[in-house]
């Protein structure tokens, strides 16, 4: 369920309408609901009740401090892959105990400001980065509480650019050899053994692959006990799919349900990694069209929007839900349309054969749907193209959570050297 309706013939994120937003703002912009980001997270949250868990939103799909802070003040923690994000985390209040660094490949230096910090813990994906991080504890003087990433060898079934937990993928420590590896860290002096992580994939409709995964996990957990090494926080990463094209993904009851059945008689702390599932569809983006063009095979309508703002659909050619702002009469006279933005690409195409009114014009808004997830985060400033602004809605107010981007300051960046002259 999400807060994004059509009141007197307009959409509306909650209380205010997005056309007049865009007045305001210009377009294109992304547009996020603190009702929808609240309510999936006490959807999710409830979902695991009784049991002593923590959800860590992922901070990798959303990363804006404005909903950082708004699930923080639920009492959500952090999953980071990176220094940035950790920092975004801690400076939007997200309680270091409450934050775990994931990631393939973790820098000395981001390691050392994680241990500064003094997070939850850091999940290793590799011998070499366990020995580096014992190494860069030693030396600081500090022991770096870890859980290893397990890769259970489990097909999640999902596009195959974010499948992460089979064998040919480059996530984790294989399942096989996870025994070894647990032990040469237990006998690491600057390394505390706290966890084990997994996460499968992203956009996961079917329990089935969960199910497997998490079966493993508890299998190598008791395997661990009998050798004495006592893990007492297990990572279930995330990857609960939502709908974007009326799929029907588990719902998060059904997952939890799996969960206690799965790793619930262990007796660890869960920790929850939900990305998509909370931002996915709290967020659309709003674009206004520029043209519309009738071309020989296709009516192209060509928004101000572009794939470095929303990169999703050509990336993994992905499904988002193109809606006219203006609500569309029972009886108005649909178009097939291809919807495409400006930038000089094939690819720069938002959705192909969509139904939107035969009457769409220049200047009329459309909001691509399911956009709060793995969107802002993801653009770029292709074609010289400015970061596109974030706004977050809450009951009749809005706010800026993230100004347009001047296109200069895009460009001061460059630096011209010396022996090109710098008239
Ligand atoms: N934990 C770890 C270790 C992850 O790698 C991910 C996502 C998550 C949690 C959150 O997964 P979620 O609940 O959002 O499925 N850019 C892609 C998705 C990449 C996901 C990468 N890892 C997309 O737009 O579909």
């Amino acid at each position: 369920m999400n807060h994004f309706e059509y009141i007197d013939g307009v959409l509306h994120a909650e209380g205010v309408s997005i056309s007049e937003m865009a007045d305001k703002v210009g377009t294109p912009f992304f547009c996020y609901s603190t009702a929808t980001l609240e309510r999936h997270y006490n959807v999710y949250a409830d979902a695991f009740e009784g049991l002593d868990a923590t959800v860590c939103f992922a901070v990798k799909a959303n990363s804006n401090q404005a909903v950082l802070k708004t699930l923080g003040n639920l009492g959500a923690g952090a999953d980071v892959v990176s220094v940035g994000e950790m920092r975004r985390a801690l400076r939007a209040g997200i309680d270091p105990a409450k934050i775990i660094f994931s990631g393939v490949g973790k820098a000395d230096a981001e390691m050392r400001e994680a241990l500064d910090a003094d997070i939850a813990q850091i999940n290793v994906e590799s011998i070499p980065e366990l020995v580096e991080l014992n190494r860069v504890a030693i030396e600081m003087g500090k022991k770096a509480r870890i859980a290893l990433r397990i890769n259970p060898h489990v097909d999640a079934k999902t596009h195959e650019k974010i499948a992460t937990g089979k064998a040919e993928n480059k996530f984790g420590i294989d399942w096989t050899r996870a025994i070894e590896v647990y032990r040469d860290a237990a006998a690491m002096d600057g390394i505390e053994v706290t966890g084990i992580a997994m996460h499968i994939g992203s956009q996961l409709t079917d329990l089935t692959p969960f199910r497997e995964a998490f079966t493993r996990l508890a299998g190598l957990v008791e395997q661990l006990r009998e050798e004495g090494i006592h893990i007492r926080n297990l990572d279930l990463g995330g990857g609960l799919g939502i709908a974007y094209q009326g799929e029907t993904p588990p719902l998060p009851d059904a997952y939890g349900q799996m969960v206690r059945e799965t790793v619930g008689h262990l007796g660890c702390h869960i920790t929850l990694e939900p990305g998509r599932l909370i931002a996915g569809n709290a967020g659309i983006m709003v674009s206004r069209v520029m043209y519309i063009k009738d071309g020989e095979a296709k009516r192209f309508v060509i928004l101000d929007a572009a794939m470095n703002d929303l990169i999703r659909p050509t990336l993994y050619s992905a499904y988002h839900e193109i809606i006219p702002v203006d609500e569309q009469g029972e009886d108005d006279v649909q178009a097939t349309v291809d919807v495409v933005g400006p930038v000089c690409e094939t690819g720069d195409t938002f959705g192909k054969d969509r139904k939107l009114p035969d009457d769409l014009k220049a200047g009329d808004l459309v909001a691509v749907m399911s956009a709060g997830a793995y969107g802002a985060v993801m653009s770029s400033t292709y074609n010289t193209r400015a970061l596109t602004p974030e706004v977050l809605v809450k009951g009749n107010n809005f706010a800026i959570v993230r100004p347009r981007q001047e296109i200069d300051q895009l460009i001061n960046m460059d630096q011209i050297p010396a022996w090109l002259g710098n008239e």
